[in-house]
């Protein structure tokens, strides 16, 4: 039994050994990525190694390094480490030639190989945006083209107009003469309108390669178009006397300057009084006799445009003076008045808010008095009413409260007790209610 276990282990021990053996003696090697120009490390790893050589070779299968032995001669191969369980070598300024599978060999009996392949990436060179002619006209057709070569894998394109992306574009690639790697292109086509000048058109080449700060190339916009013009007066309501400003808002590109200006299509008829300066118009004193059509013209090269504004000078408010309105009015409007005369502005807020009576005692004698009289029979009165409701409320609940003592005359004690609360219930209700 004993001898049989332990039979057993050795076995078990020996199919483990063996079984480790087999796994640990064989090269480890990994896929390598760089960017051109870059360096790359080739690594080469054996767990378990009874002293066995190792050596690198490149995808023409010459030898690069065996053990800590150089073969090829090329300055930009260099040893990194090299043991019995690692062989790392490096490869700097990496060209696109570089690119293919490299071997590890690890020889043993017989030879035991490992493939680690090695990509170069080409970095796409600053794109630019070629079919831009300034300046366009407003409707044309613009069609921008943005290119990169040297890209490996093809780059991406994309376009950006304010930071909004245009996604309907136009997607080339092409190979470069090298044959490894690219050109691409992206072509926009969009009609432009006078929302577009100045706008910033952006192309942007994301790559791999360009550890995610793209390459840009930036067009600024500029669009052409004819003027569009605008009259804003200073005031809504012009009132004769007063002065006028009207502002010729034009806009255009190239931007039309000056404005021109013109009063029922002829010439400003009163230089002295109507002053243009720059976009403005400003008549001094409105007249009764400037009312008319003005008309503002804008100009480039282009075209014209034109906008009109119709005068119509209002009279001053002088309709209501006090001399023709005291005599046919009461009290109340003839405060009003006063107060128009003071500030005629502000006269229709300030009748509505004024107590008519706290004014009257200004405009003479005669209403002072009636004012004085009408108040004092006011008060009079409300006096009154006031004593004779506090009478009625004592007289009633002494009534109520001498009915409840009558409730003595009941038929039995239960009845008159009901009866007496009930009734002193009511009683307090109505005092309260009454006073
Ligand atoms: C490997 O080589 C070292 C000396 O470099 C030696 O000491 C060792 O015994 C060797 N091992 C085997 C398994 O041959
Ligand atoms: C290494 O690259 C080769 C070629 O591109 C590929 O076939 C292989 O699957 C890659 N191996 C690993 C482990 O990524
Ligand atoms: C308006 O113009 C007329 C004629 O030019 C002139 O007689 C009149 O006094 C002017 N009125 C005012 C308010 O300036
Ligand atoms: C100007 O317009 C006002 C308001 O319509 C009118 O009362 C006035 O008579 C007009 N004056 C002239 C000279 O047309």
């Amino acid at each position: 039994m004993i001898w049989k276990r332990s039979a057993v282990l050795r076995f078990y021990s020996v199919c483990g050994l063996l079984l480790q053996g087999s796994q640990g003696q064989f090269p480890l090697t990994q896929n390598v990525t760089v960017v051109e120009g870059g360096t790359a490390i080739l690594t080469c790893r054996v767990d378990q190694n009874d002293n066995t050589s190792l050596q690198w070779s490149n995808p023409a299968q010459q030898t690069l390094y065996f053990d800590d032995k150089k073969a090829l001669r090329d300055n930009r191969i260099e040893l990194v480490r090299a043991s019995w369980h690692e062989l790392s070598i490096s490869v700097s300024d990496v060209s696109l030639s570089d690119e293919g599978q490299y071997t590890c060999s690890l020889f043993t009996m017989p030879v035991k190989t490992s493939k680690a392949y090695l990509t170069v990436l080409g970095v796409p060179e600053k794109p630019q945006i070629s079919g831009f002619s300034s300046p366009v006209m407003e409707g044309d057709l613009m069609q921008l083209t943005c290119k990169t070569s040297g890209s490996k894998p093809a780059a991406d394109i994309r376009w950006f107009k304010n930071d909004k992306e245009i996604k309907d574009v136009k997607y080339l690639k092409e190979e470069d003469a090298n044959r490894k790697t690219f050109t691409v292109s992206s072509t926009l086509d969009f009609r432009v309108d006078r929302s577009d000048d100045g706008v910033a058109v952006i192309c942007r080449v994301d790559h791999e390669s360009l550890n995610a700060t793209p390459q840009v190339a930036m067009q600024v916009l500029e669009i052409h178009y004819t003027p569009s013009v605008k009259i804003i007066p200073s005031t809504p309501f012009p009132q004769e006397g007063q002065a006028l400003t009207l502002t010729c808002e034009s806009k255009g590109k190239p931007l039309p300057e000056p404005v021109l200006w013109t009063k029922d299509g002829a010439e400003l008829p009163d230089p002295d009084r109507m002053v243009v300066s720059g976009r403005e118009l400003n008549i001094l004193f409105l007249n009764k006799t400037d009312n008319g059509t003005y008309r503002c013209e804008a100009t480039n090269t282009i075209g014209q445009s034109s906008a009109e504004y119709v005068l119509i000078v209002h009279d001053v408010p002088t309709t209501l003076l006090p001399t023709t309105i005291i005599p046919s009015l009461t009290t109340a409007p003839v405060t009003t008045t006063v107060a128009i005369t003071t500030s005629p502005s502000t006269s229709a807020s300030s009748s509505s808010r004024r107590d008519p009576n706290s004014l009257a005692g200004q405009n003479g004698p005669d209403h002072a008095l009636i004012g004085g009289i009408v108040a004092v029979v006011v008060f009079v009165t409300l006096c009154s009413i006031f004593l004779l409701g506090r009478y009625l409320a004592r007289h009633k609940g002494t009534y109520l409260t001498n009915e409840a003592k009558g409730a003595e005359d009941a038929p039995d004690a239960d009845t008159a007790i009901i009866n007496a609360e009930g009734s002193q219930v009511n009683a307090e209700e109505k005092k309260e209610y009454f006073i």
